[in-house]
């Protein structure tokens, strides 16, 4: 199959907050608990932290980490998780049917942050609680003062703040999982009184409201209306999540989701514009994604596993090369839609749902998915540009038509770099592409990143990776085969002619 990409320098989207190659670690399952932290594993520091799992986080460079929960977060007491740790408590986690023992809370995750290269988005419980907890979670955190929370954390041994700039207030308040589940208008109040209580302790933080859990759900539209008329004036992003499954082994329908996800975005941006308008309003609210990735083959599993373990395993989610390439062209999306999208976090980082497997005395390991975010965090920086693509195209099972190639295009000044990934959903025929880069004129094509597999159904384990990516010899500037269902990355480099 023939295809024709152009892009032109001038033409750009916007400029890629680095914050959209975040990611998320909750407590549920072995993300915590064997995951980050293992005390007894052979590569763990000096404060319990999984020097392995900590390498392949440093090699993804994660800007962002949002965590408690999730779900758990909903039924989650804060202090519970601070202070010395033989004197906490061990509790019941109602979200995924588990024990929570609080050897690890906010002091250590923090500080393993740090370690990790990353920033902390905090979560605060507007389930089974409230402002007030939220502010003194926040002082505990980020305040100088000679007061009550601020002193606890001294006390704890941390005498600087941590400084955390990001909060979510809540978690996916619309589902009726939800540990004290509300109604919009229910959770818009809660939402704007703990906002206001968060900004008054430290103003310098910025507020995700949340938006909706997926687009399927029932309220998806009016929840967003009705959260934004009472939170607008007070918090800087609505968040949006959501997970594919090929449940129907349906490969072309699955990589087909990536539109979805593109107007999942659209639709929830114009309501935010919407209420922008309604209240004659100067500021912009931007949206957060904050959970996203593929989930199906492991969704409910709590529900039949066996209750009131600790660190279960659950939501282990093997990953093969189909999950990867869908989760490239999510990617893609997300870059595709920067001008709205300013985080998001790929849904969860160990363990769980994740791209990094730990397990217990042993390895840690990279799934399929490692490899499409790897390349998008590493080398997706700078300014997206809009593409025009002339492809065949398929229907999707909505009847959708669906370009069998989907790409982003980012120019990156700075080196001297333009960065193409592509995905050929075709699942018989190659591509011959053809590029025209407007406007860079002294770039040339220096390498040709790809991510193949004859079997969409194969994985990797702690034995092996059976997928991974390789180099393509560069043979043509302007002509390249995408080889049938393939996640591809091109990368152009500025050719220097002075002497
Ligand atoms: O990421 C797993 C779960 O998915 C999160 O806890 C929840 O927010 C979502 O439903």
């Amino acid at each position: 199959m023939k295809a024709k990409l152009t892009a032109n320098k001038n033409n750009v989207i916007d400029k890629i907050d680095e914050r959209i190659y975040g990611s998320f670690i909750e407590h549920l399952g072995r993300a915590v608990y064997e995951g980050i932290y293992e005390p007894t594993h052979e590569s763990a520091d000096d404060c319990g932290f999984r020097g392995d799992v900590l390498d392949l986080i440093n090699e993804l460079n994660v800007p962002i980490v949002r965590y408690p929960g999730g779900n758990f977060v909903s039924g989650y007491n804060w202090e519970d998780g601070t202070g010395p740790k033989s004197e906490r408590p061990s509790k019941l986690d109602l979200a995924w049917l588990s024990v929570e023992t609080n050897e690890v809370g906010i002091d250590e995750f923090q500080e393993w942050a740090k370690r990790a290269g990353t920033d902390v988005m905090m979560a605060v419980n507007l389930g089974t609680r409230g402002p007030d907890e939220a502010r003194s979670l926040i002082e505990y955190c980020n305040s100088t003062t000679d007061t009550y929370y601020a002193n606890l954390r001294r006390k704890n041994g941390f005498e600087e703040p941590f400084g955390i700039k990001l909060w979510c207030l809540g978690n996916e308040m619309d589902g009726d999982w939800q540990i004290c589940h509300k109604t919009a208008e229910e959770y818009g109040r809660v939402a704007t009184e703990t906002a206001k209580v968060l900004k008054w302790v430290d103003p310098s933080i910025e507020l995700v409201a949340c938006g909706s859990s997926d687009a399927g759900m029932p309220t998806f539209g009016s929840w967003e209306r009705t959260v934004l008329d009472h939170t607008y004036d007070y918090v800087d992003y609505l968040s949006l999540h959501c997970y594919f499954g090929n449940r129907e082994g349906d490969t072309a329908n699955f990589l087909a989701r990536i539109e979805q996800m593109d107007k999942f975005i659209k639709t929830t941006a114009d309501i935010c514009d919407e209420v922008k308008e309604k209240k004659n309003s100067q500021k912009t609210v931007n949206l957060s994604f904050d959970e996203w990735n593929v989930w199906y083959r492991t969704k409910d599993e709590e529900k039949t596993a066996e209750r009131w373990q600790v660190a279960p395993h659950l939501l282990e989610e093997k990953y093969n090369f189909e999950d990867a390439l869908l989760v490239g062209g999510m990617l893609m999306s997300l870059q595709n839609n920067c001008d709205r999208v300013k985080i998001a976090c790929l849904a969860q980082l160990v363990n769980v749902i994740a791209p990094i497997m730990a397990d217990k005395d042993g390895k840690a390991w990279r799934q399929t998915i490692f490899y499409p975010y790897l390349y998008a965090s590493r080398l997706g920086v700078g300014e997206a540009l809009k593409t025009n693509i002339t492809v065949d195209s398929y229907k999707s099972k909505e009847g959708w038509d669906i370009p069998y190639l989907y790409s982003s295009v980012i120019k990156n000044e700075k080196p001297g770099e333009v960065i193409v990934s592509l995905l050929n959903r075709s699942l018989d025929t190659d591509i011959e592409l053809d590029i025209d880069l407007d406007g860079f004129d002294s770039y040339s094509l220096s390498r040709h990143v790809e991510l193949y597999s004859d079997d969409l159904n194969l994985g990797n384990s702690a034995n092996g990776e059976a997928i991974s990516p390789s180099e393509r010899e560069v043979t043509s500037e302007k002509t390249v085969n995408l080889k049938k269902h393939s996640w591809n990355m091109l990368v152009y480099k500025k050719t220097d002619f002075s002497l």
